[in-house]
């Protein structure tokens, strides 16, 4: 079977083949960073526009690549949830109208089960039971995860998302939206003890919950307090105040890691989401995994951020588990969930 998947939540157009006997057999994707850059966030209007201005040279790209005609396709998978309400119905509304127009069924799937599925792609892939987190520009989530479809949440962020902190603090230190890989690559030039920093909410009654806001409001003090009298900052100070930051980050959250693994008992940690494509967050994870005996499942890091192939699985994973194959039929109504609960998706 060969599931067409569209990724639309956000501020990427991407599309993916997925067939069940050969695997991936094709990917786009169109990133609108450079859009919304001067804004320095995402414009959910411009969003919606430029999703609608690319899909379809998208699709044509894309079944130009894997060398098919839309006929080939046996089902679509669309993201329609959560995310920005009109840059989902782009995805819904496309899917759903080719999936009514081929007569083929239409798969509604959650962003974020979409990162977690990818990572079973994997060579060696985790097996069910397994902890996940879930660390991107909107969430920030510890799940347990016992099959496709059911996920018990152990924790969540009270306010900022890991990816959004990153993103704000870079922009604090002069870089571009987004600037969560750009603080990446400045925090491989500074030192990480040079500013002391908190670890939120690490403290035994903190739970499995996270919150980064008011690590980003202290950051945001140094910035003040580090500034030259011209107002600038000299270029080490920026370096080093990125590696405290993307260290007090990836302590916390490999700190909750431990702490998650301890409380259900389980020795497999995936990680998934843009966040999940930070190399420090990544090692030091590799690391504390092997000291407990457990072990850590990072997708390939072009997998982690927004993508057309993890809805394209996900959808194919969905489909092939619920076993009752729902036909186009229903592909009239075209619903969205700009939030979305992991925990009410079964199969
Ligand atoms: O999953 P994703 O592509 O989109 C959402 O679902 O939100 O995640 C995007 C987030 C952004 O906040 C981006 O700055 C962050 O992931 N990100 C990173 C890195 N690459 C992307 N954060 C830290 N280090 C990275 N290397
Ligand atoms: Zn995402």
């Amino acid at each position: 079977m060969r599931v067409l998947g569209i990724e639309s939540s956000c501020d990427e157009t991407g599309l993916a083949i997925y067939d069940s006997n050969d695997g991936v057999l094709a990917e786009v994707l169109h990133s609108q960073s450079d859009l919304h850059a001067r804004y320095g966030g995402v414009v959910p209007e411009l969003a919606s526009r430029d999703h609608v201005r690319r899909i379809l040279p998208l699709l044509h790209q894309l079944l130009g690549k894997a060398h098919l005609d839309i006929g080939d396709i046996d089902a679509v998978a669309y993201t329609a949830g959560p995310g920005l309400v009109g840059a989902l119905l782009v995805g819904a509304s496309f899917a759903r109208a080719l999936a009514y127009a081929r007569d083929i069924p239409a798969l509604a799937v959650h962003h974020m089960e979409g990162h977690l599925l990818v990572s079973l792609l994997n060579e060696p892939a985790p097996s069910f039971p397994f902890v996940a987190l879930l660390v991107s520009g909107g969430h920030t989530m510890l799940l347990r995860a016992d099959g496709v479809g059911d996920y018990q949440v152990l924790g969540n962020s009270c306010d900022d998302a890991a990816g959004e902190a990153f993103d704000k603090v870079a922009k604090l230190l002069g870089l571009t939206y987004p600037g969560g890989a750009a603080l990446a690559a400045m925090a491989e030039r500074g030192n990480h003890c040079a500013v002391a920093l908190p670890r939120p909410m690490t403290l035994p009654k903190g739970g499995l919950n996270f919150s980064f806001s008011g690590l980003k409001t202290c950051v945001a003090q140094t910035v003040r307090d580090m500034k030259g009298g011209d107002g600038t900052l000299a270029d080490t100070d920026r370096a080093d105040i990125a590696a405290s930051f993307q260290e007090a980050v990836v302590d916390t959250i490999v700190y909750k890691c431990l702490r998650a693994l301890d409380s259900t008992g389980l020795s497999q940690l995936v990680i998934a989401g843009g966040v999940a494509a930070n190399t420090r967050l990544r090692t030091v994870l590799t690391q504390k995994m092997r000291d407990i005996g457990a072990q850590v499942f990072c997708p390939p890091q072009s997998l982690c951020t927004d993508n057309g192939l993890m809805i394209a699985y996900a959808g194919w994973l969905r489909w092939h588990a619920s076993e009752q194959h729902p036909k186009s039929g229903g592909a009239e109504t075209i619903s969205v969930y700009p939030r979305w609960s992991m925990e009410t998706l079964g199969v």
